[in-house]
Order: C-alpha cells, then structure tokens, then sequence
C-alpha cells in the first residue's frame, strides 16, 4: 500500500507514546515515577461533572451546533469580556474537541504550500507537526534559557519573510514554562500589523501563572491587534479536564467559519455532554483553579530544588504552566556501564530503566540539552523519584 506523502512529514506525539509506554509498565506490575503527563493529576471540579451527569439524563446526547452550543459560546464569550475586555460575538468562537484540534482546524484553514509560520523553540511538539500537514514549513526562532526564553525582536525580524503567514506564540509554554511579557508582546504585535501576519495564541495554561507574574493575551493590546490575532484555549489545564475535550478558538469570523467547515466534514461537533461540562467549568465558582495552582505552586519549587540539587543538572525556576525543563549538559557524554549517554533520548531511556522515572527527552521540543518534567504527580511522588534520580546519576560514571 502506497500511504500518502503527507504521512511522512509528520512524527506521532512522542509525549502520547512515552505515556503509553509508561501506562504498559505500570500495567505489568512496575512502579514508574511519571513525569511525563501533560495534564493535572486534580479530578476535574464538581460544577463540571453535575452538568455532565445532568445532560445525560435529560437527554442532551444528540448532535449538536457543529461548532458548538450557543450556551457554551456564550460562556466562552463572557470569560473573554470579563479576563481580557475582548469583545467576541458566537461568529467568532469556534468550540472543538481539544485545544490540540481547534488548532488543526486552524492549520488546515490557514496554511498551505508555500506558507512560512514562525514557531518560537523551544515548543509544544505539535506546531510544527500540524504545520507540515497543512503543507506549510515551520521556521524556528530561538529562544535562549539565559533569557527566561523571551522572543528576541531582533531574531524575529529577521526571520520574517514575505512568505510569513503566522506567527504561534505559546505563553506561558510548553515546555519551558516561559511567559511574554507585555513588553514583548507589544513588540511582536508592532511587527505584526507592520508586516501583516497573524498571531496566533496558544493560551491554554494561562491560569498556571506562579510568583506575581502576570498573563497578557496579544490581542488585548489593541483592537487592531486583535483582529489579526486567534487565540486558542480550552478547558483541558485550567479545570483539569483533559479526557472531556473541550477547546476553543477566538478569531476572525471568516477564519472561524472555514475552520467549522472544515470541522463539519470531519468530528461534526464537540460531545454534547462535554460542552455542558464546560459551562458548568467556565461558569462554576473558579476556587477549584486557585487551589489548583497554589498546590502545583509547592509542586514547582520541590521539583526544581530537587533538579539543582543534582550534580549535572540545571534548572531554571518556570514562571508558569507545569513543567520543569532541566538543562541536562552535565550529564550527556557520562557512561552507565560502558555506555556513553549521548543525548537527552538516551539519558531519558536511561532513567526510565535504571531509576523507573518517565520524562520526556528534550530533542521533539527543540531542546537538544533538555529534559521535560511534568511536576503534577503528588509531593510525595515527586520526592521519591527525585530521590531515585539522584540515585541513578551518582552510579554514572
Ligand atoms: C501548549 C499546548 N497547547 C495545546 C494543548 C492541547 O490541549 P487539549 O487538546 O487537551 O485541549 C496542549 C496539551 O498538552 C499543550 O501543551
């Protein structure tokens, strides 16, 4: 059989197969330190699951709007007003099956052969993956650690083209767990309306801000930024409901509604039952976030202290989302029985053997140096494979 070329381009989620791997040895009986999830270990709030169970049983299992219920739109629509003083209407909000399908909607609608869109690294491993489906080319603007990862205008200018379709800002970001701050933003956004491409604005772990630092969403900055902005959401992170698959692009309404034409010849609509969940989310009492964020907060500063205090490794402090990204030079070219640990994938592959912790090799972020640490598994979790980390490096030679 003759697959089409486009199956060549693109690489499957490493983050989803690692955890796959791990589910399969947990499974068969092992104990894994886990650190590979990209999602909350926090059950998703009670205002979620009531309107879940409260669709269910009256009878809210059918189709639904394609791009989803006005009800949800509407609280979607609300959240924006009140958090940004950005004035969407319901032409404006499309509502998919996770923040990762909204922005292949995106992709396919937006981009095409010839389309260059920048993608700051390190990055979430899907941009440049959706990119290259849509037949685009992504184009990496380095971001250095020495700089808390900020976009340098300068870099970005010159990379810049008149083939430059979009840039995709991810703040805060996974996986360094670098934010923008509104400086920069105001620079991207000069550059923007100066040149004419689009922003698009990964803003899923916007709640997940630690120590005074603040979110800012691109399109607040003005109206006309706004409209050349998509911002991209969901209820994944924030309320801890990753398996519902609710997310959500603000944008252009032409953008919007090729992206639900697209949307309509492929999934049709979001689950019914899990867009009333996320109005019950977006419209419950946001305590549950709070909380969530003060523990990962605890959680953060265990999993970075316990990273630094092993010889070999380095890690900055993340301001925001949930993960560390430790630079992990010190280790690479050390020997475990005669066997030289070359790069993140081996040293990654070594951990998971020898100390049975999962993280993810650095190298699909763009992070020749680097390792990805979820810290949302418990403190106690986090102690014990901190622990076993330490372990195994003292036994490399
Ligand atoms: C940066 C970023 N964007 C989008 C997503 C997709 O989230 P979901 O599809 O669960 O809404 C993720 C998930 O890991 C992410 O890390």
């Amino acid at each position: 059989m003759k697959l089409a070329i486009r199956t060549t381009r693109i690489t499957p989620s490493p983050t989803l197969q690692l955890s796959a791997t791990v589910k399969a040895l947990v499974a068969q009986g092992q104990q894994i330190f886990d650190f590979t999830a990209g999602e909350p270990s926090f059950d998703s709030p009670d205002a979620a699951k009531s309107a879940a169970i409260t669709a269910i049983q009256e009878g809210f299992t059918k189709y639904t709007a394609v791009t989803g219920i006005d009800d949800l739109k509407n609280a979607i629509i609300d959240k924006f007003q009140a958090e940004q003083g950005l004035p969407y209407t319901r032409s404006q909000i499309l509502v998919s099956c996770g923040a990762k399908h909204t922005l292949f909607n995106l992709a396919l609608a937006l981009f095409e052969a010839g389309d260059e869109v920048i993608i700051p690294a390190p990055y979430w491993v899907s941009y440049p993956e959706q990119v290259l489906v849509a037949d685009a080319a992504p184009v990496f603007l380095p971001t250095e650690e020495s700089a808390d990862y900020a976009i340098d205008l300068d870099k970005l200018k010159a990379a810049i083209t008149s083939r430059t379709k979009a840039v995709i800002l991810n703040s805060p970001c996974n996986p360094t767990g670098g934010i923008y701050h509104k400086d920069t933003l105001e620079g991207v956004a000069k550059l923007a309306l100066e040149r004419n491409f689009l922003l698009i604005s990964d803003e899923i772990y916007e709640k997940m801000i630690y120590d005074n630092h603040q979110h800012v969403s691109i399109a607040s900055i003005s109206p006309e930024v706004a409209k050349q902005t998509i911002i991209v959401n969901g209820v994944s992170k924030t309320y801890a409901m990753t398996g519902w698959r609710i997310g959500y692009a603000a944008g252009p309404e032409p953008l919007m509604k090729a992206m639900g034409d697209i949307q309509s010849q492929s999934t049709s609509n979001p689950t019914s039952i899990a867009q009333k969940a996320a109005i019950g989310a977006l419209r419950g009492g946001q305590d549950f976030v709070q909380t969530m964020v003060r523990e990962l907060d605890v959680r953060r500063t265990t999993m970075v202290k316990g990273l630094n205090a092993i010889s070999g490794i380095h890690c900055p402090m993340p301001a925001g989302a949930f993960y560390a990204f430790p630079n992990i030079k010190g280790l690479l070219g050390r020997r475990f029985r005669g066997t030289s640990l070359s790069s993140p994938f081996a040293v990654a592959e070594f951990l998971l053997k020898e100390a049975k912790i999962a993280c993810v090799p650095g190298e699909p972020f763009g992070g020749e140096t680097h390792l990805r640490f979820s810290y949302t598994p418990t403190l106690e979790v986090i102690h014990q494979g901190l622990n076993s980390l330490a372990e195994a490096v003292a036994r490399l030679e």
